[in-house]
């Protein structure tokens, strides 16, 4: 049987982690997120293609696609968590499962981050694990896709 796929979408900015706040991301590379998530995904037995976009058009266009071939999706909408209801409702159009992951936890840092207009849509979040964030996100995928 052909492995299910899974698709990694990243928001803005997620392109320059490496130049971004360490106290809140750490050490890491967006290429970190490419290795692990490559590595999640053989573990629990998906094929991947990750994709990053700092533009909210792009990324809705995605969804589309992702909803129309009943892919799941793992997302960090990144600072569009926080106010794109045109991506909470491209998130909504989906068929398949859809995790918000983010690095950092929102919820210890500035007010406008604990609001995320996307969580209500998903099936669930995982945040404030770093890169291990992504990892459960797929764990959680192996058990709710097949
Ligand atoms: C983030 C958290 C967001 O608040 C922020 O805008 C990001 C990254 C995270 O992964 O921790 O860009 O989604």
């Amino acid at each position: 049987m052909s492995e299910t796929k899974v698709l990694v979408l990243n928001g803005p900015n997620l392109s320059r982690l490496d130049l971004r706040e360490k106290s809140f991301y750490g050490d890491i590379s967006y290429s970190d997120i490419e290795v692990i998530c490559h590595q999640a995904a053989s573990e629990h037995g998906f094929q991947v293609e990750i994709k990053q976009s700092n533009d909210e058009s792009e990324l809705i266009n995605w969804l589309h696609q992702a909803a129309d071939s009943k892919t799941p999706v793992i997302f960090n909408p990144a600072a569009f968590t926080h106010y794109s209801y045109a991506i909470r409702d491209a998130v909504a159009m989906l068929k398949a499962p859809c995790i918000e992951v983010h690095l950092s936890n929102p919820l210890s840092r500035e007010e406008f981050r604990h609001t995320s207009v996307i969580a209500g849509v998903v099936q669930g979040s995982i945040a404030g694990f770093g890169l291990e964030s992504y990892r459960l996100a797929f764990a959680a995928l192996g058990k709710l896709v097949k």
